[in-house]
């Protein structure tokens, strides 16, 4: 790797959340000094400072800044039209406008989506790009993350705010998979199998509590595509970012290594816990999928979970009777 920035002190939001619980340990085991936002939730990491406060307080940034290099920017709320504006636009207003006041702030890694490209809700077969517009689907999670890119994108602009955009696929921890595509409770996701159900067969699974395991399909019975991202990846992909000179004043797509058919998941799934596959028509899912070209030559990224990785893991994880966390925010 190209010379660091000098990026030893990192100031990282949502430390309690599904990414930062994961990432503060790595930061730590590589030597950063942290400083981490309490907020709703406990932090339980080792080694790291913890400052209490909360995004929609315009003092926070002052207090928080002080003494950092690096900040990243995890926290916020999801679909939530009532928060969205002062948690997350002038939550993240609030740092970068500090971040621009102390040039000893060397890097900000701003948290993106690919909600922002609208993924699933647009028809688009071809591989998403970074350079592709910002094309939010309805709802206000995916316009907040679109907003929030545009006031990092500016603040580099205006005032060469040294910003990195990781846009993060729907990132999937312990068996979140499983409660994706397996038809008993607890299951989260879009779409809802429920919903799905026309015939009398499908119907049966809910009504008698049933399990099996979901394939989307188009109408016409070709299977869905869908990309989504390891937690391990998520973290590689902010570790690779953070100090790093090639990584500032660019966006990347962090996901997996490929996309997945859903037939091929559910199959594999479905042999692995003896269940059956179970076919859902839906009309509105667009199939897509991401290029990583771009974080791969540029940061040296290198995703290890495909599905079948994120499946086996998940098994192993429900096999063991691991405690899942709850989920704040369906992919
Ligand atoms: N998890 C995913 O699948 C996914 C996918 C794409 C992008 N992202 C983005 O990555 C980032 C982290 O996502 P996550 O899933 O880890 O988050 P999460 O929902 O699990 O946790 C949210 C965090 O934000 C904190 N927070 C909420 N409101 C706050 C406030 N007012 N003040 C201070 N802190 C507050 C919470 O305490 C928590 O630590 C977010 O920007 C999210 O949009 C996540």
């Amino acid at each position: 790797m190209s010379k660091k920035i000098g990026v030893k002190n990192v100031f990282v939001t949502g430390g309690s959340g599904k990414i930062g619980r994961a990432l503060l340990p790595e930061l730590v085991a590589a030597g950063y000094k942290v400083r981490a936002l309490q907020f709703d939730e406990a932090i339980e990491c080792d080694g790291v400072e913890l400052l209490d406060g909360d995004l929609r307080d315009p003092k926070l940034a002052a207090k928080a800044l002080k003494g950092m290099d690096g900040v990243i920017h995890l926290g916020n709320c999801k679909e939530n039209r009532d928060q969205f504006m002062d948690t997350n636009i002038k939550g993240t207003f609030y740092l970068l406008d500090e971040a621009m006041r102390r040039p000893h702030i060397r890097q900000f890694i701003q948290a993106g989506s690919d909600a922002r490209a609208g993924i699933f809700y647009h028809p688009r077969p071809y591989p998403i790009a970074e350079d592709f517009p910002h094309a939010a689907y309805p709802g206000y999670y995916a316009f907040s993350k679109v907003l929030e890119e545009v006031m990092c994108e500016q603040y580099r602009i205006q005032y060469g705010t040294p910003i990195t955009v990781l846009r993060f696929s729907w990132v999937h921890e312990d068996d979140d998979f499983l409660c994706h595509v397996t038809l008993r409770e607890p299951n989260f996701g879009v779409p809802v199998w429920k919903e799905l159900a026309r015939t009398p067969q499908q119907k049966k699974f809910f009504k008698n509590g049933l399990d099996g395991v979901a394939c989307l399909v188009h109408p016409g019975g070709r299977p869905g595509v869908r990309h989504i991202v390891g937690i391990k990846d998520a973290v590689q992909g902010i570790m690779l970012s953070l100090n790093n000179p090639a990584a500032l004043g660019h966006a990347f797509a962090i996901t997996g290594p490929s996309a997945f058919s859903y037939d091929v998941a559910a199959k594999y799934l479905a042999k692995k816990l003896g269940l059956p596959v179970v076919e859902f028509e839906c009309d509105d899912f667009h199939d897509f999928s991401h290029t990583i070209a771009k974080p791969r030559s540029i940061l040296g990224y290198d995703p290890q979970y495909d599905i079948f990785k994120i499946i086996d893991e998940g098994v192993a994880f429900r096999k063991a009777g691991g405690k899942r966390h709850p989920i704040k925010y369906i992919g």
